[in-house]
């Protein structure tokens, strides 16, 4: 949810910040704009839209000007509080041409703040929650810009992660984070400050994340940061190993497609480092395997696709834990007096790990006593930080809003961590374990040649991207996959999907079914592929087309679907982390067929720092 830039250093800043905010643009895109600052003041620009229309815009005003400029900083927005609108958007200069902003996250008091900055003689051009900041710092600022910033945070609620400028000290920025991710680049003579990396890749590799409630102050000679108690502290800096074209598209049109034809080599990479001799290595630094032993039930919480890997993985967990297990919405979670204690294990799985409802879902495991153990994807994020035992999805960095192989990496560590648990209450034998495993290994293999062929998936999806609406049914597992390849399909391509259990679309949602409705079957699950043959029949009965998505040798299911798409045979482990990639495919094609903006769908941003 917005993306924020800061740039100080002795190059043109205008320039520098244009392009890391079109690296940050996934994180929310309908607005933009950028602050300059030197010894005559802060000038803003912005505008409703795109980086590429706020681009247009300066390069139609004096060039010389803003090229002299050396220190400035920009956002790309995801508007929560008022429409996308040129005024709306950031960097918000305060009345008194101060003070410059830039925020992302949300000021949940910014009403309140509002009042009390009125009745002291402020006024407010926005609708906006972040306008408060900029004339609170202004408010208290007497020439000290640490002490105006501290005492208007110590009056902030909500999450927020902030870039200042001060007119009076045009050689610096200032940061300042709580709840929403922020990073620091250390470079040659210049630094920067950026929601993620991708953004300063191509300026610098030595990063460091800047904690809860610090405050950093950059000048093109170095970095100064406090703590919340005012102390001078000094962070570790982190040099990025991964390339700069895992952020750039490499020659597809678009990042999604990228991302799943990865998926082959992420997942090996996600599997290799944890195993040796058929032995499943997790490396957690908190919790014993005596610990996992005594676990009672487990709840797995997350958001969206995270969530919809939770749901997967709690019908495969139950079946070799056969304990308790739910798989739990984050923004559900934590206001549903969640029963938990010290016997329960909280699973919080998060690409980005810094995805607001699921960062206080852990906070609340972990303020209730339960166990707890992040699978992110973002080295060093809030929910990695802040778990007891972190498994990282070696996914690298993951662009295109909607997700696959940050899903598909979450899939195998979710297996990984179920059977780690079976092993040490004893549930499953090593040998068992050691097969299980190898099934594991096996599937980037096997993908590639899902990948390898994709005409058929092309040729559905040419058929059916007008559709108007789209049911997936499944049942058990394959019920877990309608959630997660519905929602891939409508978010990209703004088709109209639903996930239905198999059997409880006749409870209702059948009479949605008429003639040419799409409902795409997925049959994977053997025990109950007679009652899944039954629903395809009832929804054909009423007009529907059905593609049946099988996995092996089945003339039944073929002869009363329009159509199939098989996935290879397989052990049962994998078959979830291959039937979702065709699903994945259609979805893009369909979307691209409709010529929808794929990576960066209407109202969506990759990161959802708000709740
Ligand atoms: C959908 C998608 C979202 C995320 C959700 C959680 O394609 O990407 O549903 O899965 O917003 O995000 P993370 O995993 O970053 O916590």
């Amino acid at each position: 949810m917005c993306g924020i830039v800061g740039y100080v250093g002795n190059k043109s800043a205008a320039g520098i910040l244009l392009d890391a905010l079109e690296k940050l643009e996934y994180r929310g895109y309908d607005s933009a704009g950028i602050a300059l600052t030197d010894k005559d003041g802060i000038s803003v620009y912005k505008t409703r839209g795109r980086i590429k229309k706020l681009r247009e815009i300066m390069e139609n005003r004096d060039q010389s000007k803003i090229d002299g400029f050396t220190v400035g900083i920009g956002h790309t927005r995801w508007a929560t509080h008022g429409e996308p609108s040129d005024s709306n958007s950031h960097p918000h200069l305060s009345k008194s041409g101060k003070v410059a902003v830039v925020h992302n996250g949300i000021i949940e008091n910014y009403l309140e703040l509002r009042a009390f900055l009125i009745d002291h003689g402020h006024t407010f051009c926005t609708e906006t929650d972040s306008e408060v900041v900029s004339e609170l710092i202004d408010y208290y600022y007497n020439g000290d810009p640490v002490s105006a910033v501290r005492r208007a945070e110590v009056q902030l609620k909500g999450s927020y992660a902030i870039g200042i400028l001060f007119s009076d000290y045009p050689w610096q920025i200032m940061a300042l984070r709580k709840d929403g991710p922020l990073i620091v680049g250390i470079g040659d003579g210049e630094n920067f400050i950026a929601s993620d990396i991708p953004a300063i890749l191509k300026h610098t590799r030595d990063i460091f994340r800047l904690g809860e409630r610090e405050l950093a102050i950059l000048t093109k000679e170095g970095v100064t940061v406090m703590d919340k108690y005012g102390e001078r502290i000094e962070h570790e800096v982190e040099h990025i190993q991964w390339d700069v074209d895992a952020a750039e598209k490499g020659g597809y049109p678009h990042f999604m497609i990228k991302e799943i034809m990865e998926q082959p080599d992420v997942i090996t990479k996600t599997i290799t480092p944890r195993v040796e001799d058929g032995r499943i290595m997790l490396g957690l630094r908190h919790i014993t395997d005596q610990d996992l032993s005594m676990i009672e039930n487990i709840k797995i919480v997350a958001c969206g696709s995270a969530y919809h890997v939770g749901v997967v993985a709690k019908y495969f967990m139950k079946k070799t834990l056969r304990i308790p297990i739910e798989a739990e919405l984050a923004s559900e979670f934590r206001y549903d007096d969640p029963i938990i204690d010290e016997h329960t294990l909280v699973i919080i799985i998060s690409q980005s790990g810094e995805t607001l409802d699921t960062l206080y879902g852990l906070r609340e495991a972990r303020i209730r006593g339960a166990r707890t153990i992040s699978i992110v994807n973002v080295v060093a994020s809030s929910i990695a930080n802040e778990s007891e035992d972190v498994l990282y999805t070696w996914a690298g960095p993951e662009i295109a809003v909607a997700t696959t192989k940050a899903y598909s990496t979450q899939l195998i560590l979710m297996h990984m961590l179920n059977w780690h648990i079976a092993g040490v209450k004893g549930l499953m034998s090593q040998e068992e374990i050691a097969a299980a495993i190898n099934e594991l290994e096996r599937i980037p293999e096997q993908l590639r040649g899902i990948l390898e062929s994709v005409e058929n998936v092309q040729y559905l999806s040419s058929l059916y991207f007008n559709s108007q609406s789209v049911f997936f049914i499944g049942r058990n597992i394959d019920y877990a996959l309608s959630l997660e390849a519905s929602l891939k399909l409508k978010e990209i391509s703004y088709i109209h999907s639903e996930a239905y259990a198999a059997g409880e679309l006749k409870h209702g949602s059948i009479s949605l079914v008429e003639d040419g409705t799409l409902v795409i079957a997925i049959c994977t699950y053997r025990p109950l592929l007679d009652k899944m043959i039954s629903n395809i029949k009832e929804v054909k009965a009423r007009g529907a087309k059905v593609i049946a998505v099988i996995n092996h040798d089945d003339s039944e299911t073929e002869r009363v679907a329009d159509h199939v798409i098989r996935i290879p045979e397989c052990g049962v482990n994998a078959v979830p982390s291959l039937t979702i990639v065709p699903l994945q495919l259609l979805a893009y094609y369909m979307a691209s067929h409709k010529g929808c903006d794929i990576d960066k769908p209407r109202n969506l941003a990759k990161s959802v720092t708000v709740e």
